[in-house]
């Protein structure tokens, strides 16, 4: 049976059809805003209706940036979108009627499993799946199952504090590893840079139009492919954080392989190679264990649309 996943971002929503080999037979998006919940509603009913008008679905599965309820049905925190103690689920049933089963998965769960059954973890049974993105998601794959801790929340790994007083998250804590490795601290780190020391910035400030605030990730991945060194250095640290902490995450859950996804894998090596180094540099007991490899997702944007959409058949 065809089932819809949706892919709940901060700005837009994608949703697609797909079917049980994890193939997307049909796609459509809307823009959203992540302060405005009920809009969210509304665009998921919007899409569903679209698309269900040329394909019979029984299952809608919704992927969500945030902390979701073991029952799969609330958004109980989110950092980025304005979601406290959301019924996600019981809003959109409400405005698309009875009829289909909605389930609601966080979003870097919903990657990592797409990546686990379709895509670059296929071939094993413990993987962690690291979503680079505005936020640093995370999905532990263990034993072939999904991980999702006593209350649903399981690897919410981007809010474990790696720098004491370090910069604020959203979640309101400070030093969270997301502060450090995500897009957002990318562009953060990028404007800074273009601010403080324009010169080596030209390039950068050249693709924002001369406007530090208007730098944006895909320029950073852009100007490194080109031998920018500020990029290139700039997606290096980058890559730094993702190594160290994935580091520390294999001292925990030893997995087989760490694949990295999200809007920023798209500078594969020039993130990839400074990551495994850090990771190599950091990995306690090197040389006396075998190491998990750190590979890039192959999936891309589709992950969390195609993981949503086969866990809500489950
Ligand atoms: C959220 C997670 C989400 C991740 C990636 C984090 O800020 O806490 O729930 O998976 O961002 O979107
Ligand atoms: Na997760
Ligand atoms: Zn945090």
């Amino acid at each position: 049976m065809h089932a819809i996943g949706v892919d709940i971002g901060g700005t837009k929503i994608a949703a697609g059809v797909v079917d049980e080999q994890g193939t997307i037979l049909a796609q459509t998006r809307r823009d959203t805003s992540p302060d405005d919940a009920a809009g969210i509603d509304r665009a998921i009913a919007d899409v569903y209706t679209e698309l269900s008008a040329s394909y019979e679905v029984n299952a809608i599965g919704l992927a969500a940036a945030g902390f979701v309820s073991a029952d799969r049905s609330q958004v109980l925190f989110a950092p980025n979108i304005a979601w406290r103690d959301y019924p996600l689920r019981d809003n959109v049933a409400a405005l698309i009627g009875p009829g289909v089963t909605i389930v609601v998965e966080n979003d870097a769960n919903a990657a990592g499993w797409a990546e686990f059954r379709f895509g670059a973890a296929r071939d094993v049974d413990d993987m962690l799946l690291l979503t680079v993105g505005t936020g640093l998601g995370g999905a532990i794959v263990t034993n072939g199952e999904l991980v999702r801790g006593a209350w649903g929340v399981a690897a919410e790994i981007g809010h474990m504090r790696v720098v004491p007083g370090g910069h604020y998250c959203g979640c309101g804590h400070e030093g969270c590893w997301e502060q450090y490795a995500s897009g957002s601290a990318l562009v953060r780190d990028a404007q800074a840079a273009a601010i403080a020391q324009p010169e080596r910035a030209a390039r950068l400030l050249e693709l924002a139009g001369g406007d530090a605030e208007k730098i944006v990730g895909p320029q950073v991945t852009k100007a490194a492919a080109e031998g920018d060194p500020l990029a290139i250095d700039l997606l290096a640290e980058l890559g730094r954080w993702v190594g160290e902490g994935a580091a520390s995450a294999t001292a925990l859950l030893d997995p087989a392989l760490i694949v990295i996804g999200g809007g920023v894998a798209a500078a594969g090596d020039l993130l990839l190679a400074p990551a495994r180094k850090a990771f190599d540099e950091q990995l306690s007991g090197r040389g006396h264990r075998p190491e998990a490899e750190i590979v890039t997702a192959s999936m891309g944007n589709d992950a969390g649309m195609v993981g949503a959409a086969d866990l809500a058949r489950l």
